[in-house]
């Protein structure tokens, strides 16, 4: 097991250089199902989300390599439908090719996930719209089994907009029998970006990056090359780390468009922004303003910054507000961030968060976010921080304490018997 050891109170300057977009890498991958050959899928991040998903796709018969951020896969023999628990249980997003596996090959087991570190992620909406496409769902022994000779087309609202199930309902659609409409589809970048693939592969959608998606499904896709984006969360979480130790640093590779509601935020919080095609610089030097965050869909704040959105504010001037309406469970960051000496109260989805000085001691990432949020509040604690459990961060961070290093942050990671 691995630890960081982080002494806070230095400043951040420089240039970080954003990976390619874990959720979308996540999303391209199985896709590959969907036509079986040969991919090479550039800019994808080396992270250990991607190396689950990438075990999945093996076990299930593909070829699989990574080679300097191109993963190089052989769709041709897949031979076993199946994901299990193994690979489920450790990343929910494996569930990603129940919907590419029941199109293509008519049948599909993929384990149920599970619980999840912050409370329910059902996946109801996934089941849902799996069965107006027309494929048999049973539900055996903490599996789900889909089975079809041939989906068909379907109208199907989303009543949650959800990331997941769009992105699986669209993998499926593109092979069914006539036309789907999705509606209250998802439009988070990394599905947009999916939509985008499976028209290069041959796919006929309309409606890309809106709320309604038609889809006229095709007999046959063609495997295809093609790049990722950049992580959207990763330059964020960039961002608020050198807004919370009031440095100005440059935040390049990154797609400005995807993250305009939180250069909004940020800019409300005083800092200043300067925005480029691919390039950000963002100057917190004045300090930071308490500002209210609420999270929302797609173009609204992510849920995935709010971990590190609320660490980042005990720096503000004044108390704040931070209320998640994606996930209402979702603050397992605020104990250990008040074990550095935050003053932060949650009330119902929302933490109440009045700035604190904070001080270096044991904490734990109890998920990906949350880790980025310890490692964001470690920065300016005083002394130090040492964030066990960093294996989560390791899921969602590609190199994080040697760009934190190279932008002056004293951050360094060491082996720890400590689980
Ligand atoms: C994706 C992201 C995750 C992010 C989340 C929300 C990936 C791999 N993961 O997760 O990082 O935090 O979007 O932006 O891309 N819901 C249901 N029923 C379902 C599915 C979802 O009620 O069948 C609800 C969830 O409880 C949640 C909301 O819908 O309240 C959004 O979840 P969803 O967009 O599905 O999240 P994921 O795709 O799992």
């Amino acid at each position: 097991m691995d630890k960081f050891v982080v002494n806070g109170g230095t400043k951040l300057s420089g240039k970080v250089n954003i990976s390619g977009a874990k959720n979308g890498s996540l999303a391209l991958i199985p896709a590959t199902l969907l036509a079986p050959g040969t991919y090479n899928l550039t800019n994808t991040p080396n992270l250990r989300d991607v190396w689950t998903m990438s075990r999945l796709m093996t076990s299930m018969g593909a070829f699989i390599e990574l080679n300097d951020n191109t993963l190089f896969i052989d769709s041709s023999n897949i031979n076993d439908y199946s994901a299990p628990y193994e690979h489920v249980k450790k990343m929910r997003a494996s569930f990603y090719v129940l919907g590419p596996l029941v199109a293509r090959y008519g049948e599909a087991s993929v384990s149920l996930p599970g619980g999840c570190a912050w409370g329910p992620r059902p996946i109801d909406l996934h089941l849902k719209v799996l069965k107006k496409l027309g494929a048999e769902i049973t539900n055996e022994a903490g599996y789900i089994k889909a089975k079809s000779k041939r989906l068909h087309g379907c109208r199907f609202h989303f009543d949650i907009s959800s990331v997941g199930a769009t992105g699986n309902a669209l993998m499926a659609a593109v092979l069914a029998k006539g036309s789907t409409i999705l509606t209250n589809a998802a439009t988070e970048p990394e599905i947009t970006h999916l939509a985008r693939m499976l028209v290069k592969m041959g796919s006929r959608i309309n409606g890309i990056g809106t709320t309604t998606i038609e889809i006229e499904g095709v007999d046959e896709l063609t495997p295809v090359d093609f790049d990722n984006i950049p992580d959207r969360i990763e330059a964020a979480t960039f961002m608020m780390m050198a807004a919370i130790t009031n440095s100005e640093i440059e935040v390049c590779k990154v797609n400005p468009y995807h993250i305009t509601s939180i250069i909004a935020k940020l800019e409300q919080a005083g800092c200043e922004i300067d925005v480029l095609s691919d390039k950000i610089t963002i100057n917190a030097t004045k300090g930071l303003e308490h500002v209210d965050l609420v999270t929302a869909v797609y173009p609204g704040i992510p849920t995935d910054i709010q971990p590190q959105w609320t660490a980042m504010m005990l720096n503000g001037d004044a108390p704040s507000k931070v209320t998640d309406n994606i996930y209402k469970d979702r603050f397992k960051h605020v104990p250990e961030l008040v074990r550095m000496g935050a003053k932060i109260d949650v009330v119902d989805n929302s933490s109440i968060i009045t700035p604190s000085k904070l001080m270096g001691t044991s904490v734990m990432a109890t998920d990906l976010r949350a880790g980025a949020a310890m490692v964001t509040a470690a920065l300016v604690a005083e002394g130090t921080t040492e964030i066990f459990k960093i294996y989560h961060i390791d899921r969602g961070y590609e190199k994080f304490e040697e760009k934190l290093t190279a932008l002056g942050a004293n951050i360094r990671r060491e082996k720890t018997e400590i689980i």
